[in-house]
């Protein structure tokens, strides 16, 4: 299976399928990044927060993996917006490595007003070599024009919610003409809601001889979104990864669309409020 490979604004490629491990037990971590890595994810997305960044060093290092294979993202916390290039060591640190592929601004948390203070730190950092590439999560358009203001740099990615409940595809292009490539977090709609119920996605699941959450992937994947699900669960892992023997067609495409819900359907804080 090949999973194809995104280029982002800055040269540098990322793998479009990842693990995510946002709530992934630190002590599963290692075992659980072990089975992906050896599934043949080559896409680690973590962050400073999620407590897991040791595990997914350990099993980045028991795998032999060369480097230069692998792609892995952490995140720049809320707390440590001034404080960047201490934070980014405690993660390679953790992680046991030397650089990551992607560095991230967690949250714009715009009250505290450090978001592009921590962006012009991000550039530093990728001039000194300890990331190859640096991005934003969460940020709306205003916070993104605000750092092109501010600096000479675009990020390379933003990582949002986005599933079929949540869509913004008006913001989120508007979002990619500045170059910039979307990332999608809660994919499966982090297991909260019934969105594998739905026939729009289960038909095209029964259609096809796979499952609500290959079809849920896949809809990513057609979108051109770089996508990460998450899973504690092995066989999962394995089900996630194996999303490109099977194609939706356009009117299935347009069915899992038509679930949309808008701002109703967010599971997560807005950007603008969670401070
Ligand atoms: N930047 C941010 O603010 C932010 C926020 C949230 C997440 N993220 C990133 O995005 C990644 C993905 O999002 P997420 O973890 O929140 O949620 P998600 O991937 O949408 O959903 C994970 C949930 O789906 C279940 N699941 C996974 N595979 C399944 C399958 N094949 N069939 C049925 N259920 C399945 C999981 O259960 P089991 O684990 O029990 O299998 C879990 O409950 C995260 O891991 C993290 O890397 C970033």
């Amino acid at each position: 299976m090949t999973v194809p490979n995104i280029k982002l604004n800055d040269g540098n490629t990322i793998p479009q399928l990842g693990f995510g491990v946002f709530k992934v037990d630190p002590e599963k971590t290692a075992e659980l990044v072990a089975e992906a890595l050896r599934v043949g994810y080559r896409h680690i997305d973590t962050a400073a927060i999620y407590g897991n960044e040791e595990g997914v060093g350990q099993a980045i290092a028991e795998s032999g993996i060369p480097r230069e294979e692998l792609f892995i993202t952490t995140k720049l916390w809320n707390d440590r917006q001034t404080d960047a290039a201490a934070a980014l060591d405690e993660s390679l640190r953790k992680l046991g490595l030397d650089y990551v592929d992607l560095y991230l601004i967690h949250w714009p948390t715009p009250e505290k007003d450090t978001f592009v203070e921590a962006w012009k730190q991000l550039i530093e950092l990728k001039k000194a070599g300890k990331v190859k590439s640096i991005g934003v999560a969460n940020f709306e358009l205003g916070h993104i024009e605000e750092l092109e203001l501010n600096t000479e740099e675009t990020p390379a990615v933003n990582q949002v919610e986005l599933h079929p409940y949540l869509q913004r595809w008006r913001e989120l292009d508007g979002i990619r003409a500045h170059g910039i490539k979307i990332e999608s977090w809660g994919p499966l709609g982090q297991g909260k809601t019934d969105i594998m119920e739905q026939p729009e996605v289960t038909g095209p699941a029964e259609a096809h001889g796979v499952t609500p959450a290959q079809v849920l992937i896949r809809w990513q994947l057609q979108n051109g979104v770089i996508v990460f699900p998450k899973s504690a669960h092995k066989e999962r892992i394995a089900e996630n990864f194996d999303v490109f023997g099977f194609e939706l067609t356009e009117d299935e495409m347009a069915g899992i669309t038509s679930l949309d819900r808008g701002e109703d359907g967010r599971g997560g804080p807005h950007p603008n409020d969670f401070n």
